[in-house]
């Protein structure tokens, strides 16, 4: 894989080819407004690095989605974010900052949500905190899955996608955001994450796989 890194005002452009197929992206990491606090849970990964290798660090595991990040260059990657679960709390602490980490998200949209109330009054800077009202139906089908053991709730059999589709539905009807069901085995797995939420690396292509995303309006 070869990585280039450019910086455009807070924005980062990341140039990844692998296996022949080149593809481009934008990858972001911002800190939130409250500075000195960082995101309370265990890291999957430390290193003692520069802002800008943390950050390549965190665009190249495809686990991770934000980072906490202190001045004494310990860089922390962490699985999960903020605004995922509203009984995370950042925790004060000198010198550590707490930064979302977006994907392909266009400069636009990041400054929408970089403006708003909600993230300059709560810390919810994030594309990713989208305040939206899961609902019962599903968009079509994609074909493929999610690898990314942090965004499972619950793997479990069902004898169709439709029985996937109600599970998700009827035993997670709040934290629920998408499926994936494996017909070979009849594996349901009922995923907390979009896959525009996750490292866009993450997402494996594969006929073999069903995909299904929950409306949220
Ligand atoms: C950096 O600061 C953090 C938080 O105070 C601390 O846990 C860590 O041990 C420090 N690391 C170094 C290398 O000083």
């Amino acid at each position: 894989m070869k990585i280039l890194f450019l910086f455009t005002a807070g924005l980062m452009f990341l140039c990844t080819s692998t296996d022949g197929s080149a593809s481009m992206r934008y990858v972001n990491a911002r800190a939130v407004p409250s500075t000195d606090h960082y995101l309370d849970v265990v890291p999957i990964e430390e290193a003692l690095t520069s802002s800008v290798m943390c950050v390549k660090l965190c665009a190249t595991d495809v686990r991770c989605l934000s980072i906490n990040y202190h001045k004494n260059k310990t860089c922390q990657l962490l699985d999960t974010f903020y605004c995922k679960d509203d009984t995370y709390v950042l925790k004060p602490k000198s010198g550590f900052k707490y930064m979302d980490v977006d994907f392909n998200r266009s400069p636009d949209e990041l400054n929408q949500y970089q403006n708003s109330v909600d993230c300059v009054s709560r810390n919810r800077c994030s594309p990713k905190c989208t305040d939206c009202s899961l609902r019962s139906g599903y968009h079509n089908r994609i074909d493929g899955y999610i690898d990314q053991t942090a965004a499972i709730i619950e793997v479990t059999t069902r004898a169709t996608s439709s029985g996937c589709r109600n599970y998700c539905i009827s035993n997670y009807y709040s934290v629920c955001r998408a499926i994936v069901y494996y017909a070979a085995i009849q594996r349901c797995t009922v995923l907390s994450l979009t896959r525009d939420m996750a490292n866009p690396d993450s997402f494996k292509q594969s006929v073999d796989f069903e995909y299904r995303q929950r409306w949220c309006t």
